[in-house]
């Protein structure tokens, strides 16, 4: 998972051979569309290393023997695919989606008379996405007083969803947060000196969590998401797994509902029933 302490030992670790590097790189592109060059091999052994500890396997290769030629992956997949995804995330990241989300998307589901509005993070990494929709959501909506709204959280890594559902961070992380709606979600954690805090059960209740991987053939989600969130994955997926992935989640959308993306991501080259509204925000034809 993320902001990994990548190399928590200077010993040297024993690379991988070229083959097993194929192998392995293969197997994390088959089974979660991340993109592993060889550029990123000093990456992948970095992230590697503690995985290697945790089973006291010495080598690169001898972990890929017993991945790929003594039935390890089975057991393994989980774990070697929670080390090597990048979970960046920040509360607030990219605030011009959650400003278009209260001034434009929100006023104008309520001017059309819906009741309860649905919202998916579909990459939510340690929660700061989910959480930072709930807080403007449920602010906006509870003074409006005519909608309730509920969030589904979903990401591929098993730590950062750890993370996500107990909701405690460090106190600066939710910096970015406005003040007044630290004041509202945000309590102290009961140990200050470890300057923790944690999200205010009500707003912890309106997210469910689960894994879900985006490689999947189907998604177990409704298809009537109001708004999917989509931001900082696509950048590590080719184009045909762009467009596959895309193309499953604008089926989980309801007509009319919003796509957003990250701002480095683009929809061009691809073949998808939406039209651009704002800079990365689309809309379901
Ligand atoms: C860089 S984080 C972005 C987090 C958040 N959306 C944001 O913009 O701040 C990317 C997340 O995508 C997740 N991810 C990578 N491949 C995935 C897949 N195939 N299915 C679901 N989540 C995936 C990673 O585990 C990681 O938490």
């Amino acid at each position: 998972m993320t902001n990994k302490t990548d190399v928590s030992s200077k010993a040297p670790l024993q690379g991988f051979s070229p083959r097993n590097f194929q192998r392995l790189s293969a197997y994390v592109y088959r089974y979660s569309g991340i993109k592993l060059p060889p550029s990123k091999l000093t990456m992948v052994e970095g992230r590697l290393r503690r995985r290697l500890r945790a089973l006291q396997i010495a080598t690169l290769d001898e972990y890929c023997a017993y991945l790929f030629d003594q039935g390890g992956l089975d057991l393994e997949a989980v774990h070697l695919v929670d080390s090597l995804t990048t979970n960046k995330t920040d509360f607030f990241r990219e605030p011009q989606h959650f400003a278009f989300l209260v001034d434009h998307i929100l006023p104008k589901m309520l001017a059309e008379g819906r009741s309860r509005i649905k919202v998916w993070s579909s990459a939510c990494s340690t929660g700061a996405e989910p959480y930072t929709l709930a807080m403007v959501m449920d602010d906006f909506l509870s003074s409006e007083g005519r909608a309730t709204y509920s969030i589904l959280a979903t990401d591929l890594c098993t730590q950062v969803l750890k993370v996500a559902q107990r909701g405690v961070y460090e106190l600066d992380t939710l910096a970015p947060a406005p003040a007044p709606l630290r004041q509202k979600y945000v309590r102290n954690a009961s140990d200050r000196a470890a300057r923790l805090c944690r999200i205010a059960p009500a707003l912890r209740s309106k997210i469910g969590f689960a894994r879900l991987n985006l490689m999947d053939q189907s998604y177990a989600v409704g298809r009537d998401m109001d708004v999917i969130f989509c931001r900082n994955v696509l950048i590590y997926f080719d184009k045909p797994t762009q467009q596959a992935v895309l193309t499953k989640l604008c089926a989980h959308m309801r007509t009319g509902g919003y796509l957003v993306l990250g701002h480095a991501e683009t929809i061009s080259g691809l073949d998808l029933p939406v039209e651009q509204i704002a800079n990365t925000i689309f809309q379901r034809r």
